[in-house]
């Protein structure tokens, strides 16, 4: 700012000094609101999880495509409903019983199972034919991440064509996979509007607070 003053002021047909500081500093706040706009999307979204997140359901797809299927879009409400059982296992160590080395069946069940579903707007009904696959990989190493879902007993889901969307969420060592299904019984739609509603709030909070950010900055 202070360069781009000094090197105007000696040329004779400038504008007055105080002239070229206000249009600095409007174009200061030009740069300015789109930093903060994107600093509040980053805060919203854990950049790092997302990533590994991310980085996964690329490399499941990648799977899928090399076998002729269609890609798992990302589905909202089986990545909250994984997030909530990531956070279940984030404390427990990796062993070779863990994860996917579990026996089927042998998964430990959550007493509180209801309660997670609840939290994420879901219930028995329309989650019981998805697919639940928790995963443990010290610092969750992305290419043991994906071999631990594309060539353990999963990759058996991960091939199945009745599967048609994915939630990922991760805590610490932990990845969880949830996949969900075109009908009724796995479609992972809650029944109630309660997650739009919340999702409503959630804007208009924003909103508002972009608003009282554009006018401290006018
Ligand atoms: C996928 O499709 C291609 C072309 O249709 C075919 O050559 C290939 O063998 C298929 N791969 C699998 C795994 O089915
Ligand atoms: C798991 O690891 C323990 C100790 O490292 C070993 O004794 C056991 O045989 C392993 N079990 C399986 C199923 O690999
Ligand atoms: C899964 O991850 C573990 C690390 O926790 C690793 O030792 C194992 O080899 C992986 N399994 C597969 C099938 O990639
Ligand atoms: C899917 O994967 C399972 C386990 O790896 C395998 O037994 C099965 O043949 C595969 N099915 C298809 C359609 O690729
Ligand atoms: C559900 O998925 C199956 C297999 O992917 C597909 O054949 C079917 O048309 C889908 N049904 C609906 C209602 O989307
Ligand atoms: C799930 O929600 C639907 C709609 O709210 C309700 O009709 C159904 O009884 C619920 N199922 C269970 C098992 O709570």
């Amino acid at each position: 700012m202070l360069d781009f003053a000094t090197c105007l002021k000696p040329h004779p047909l400038q504008p007055p000094f105080s002239t070229s500081m206000v249009m600095a500093s409007s174009a200061l706040r030009l740069l300015f609101f789109p930093l903060l706009l994107s600093s509040i999307l980053l805060l919203n979204h854990p950049v790092k999880s997302d990533n590994e997140d991310d980085t996964l359901l690329q490399g499941i797809n990648s799977y899928r495509a090399s076998l002729n299927l269609t890609a798992l879009p990302h589905n909202d409400n089986a990545e909250c409903l994984a997030d909530k059982i990531a956070d279940k296992f984030k404390n427990q160590p990796c062993t070779n019983t863990t994860g996917s080395n579990t026996v089927p069946g042998t998964e430990p069940g959550f007493s509180d199972y209801p309660d997670l579903l609840a939290k994420c707007h879901l219930n028995v009904s329309n989650t019981q034919d998805g697919a639940i696959m928790p995963a443990c990989v010290p610092n969750l190493e992305p290419s043991l991440v994906l071999t631990n879902f594309t060539k353990s007993q999963y990759s058996g889901n991960l091939n199945d064509t009745k599967y048609t969307g994915a939630g990922i969420g991760s805590e610490k060592n932990w990845i969880v996979v949830v996949l969900t299904t075109n009908t009724s019984t796995g479609s992972f739609v809650p029944s109630t509007n309660a997650a739009s509603l919340v999702s409503r709030v959630d804007v208009i909070h924003h909103l508002l607070f972009l608003l009282m950010v554009s006018i401290l900055l006018l």
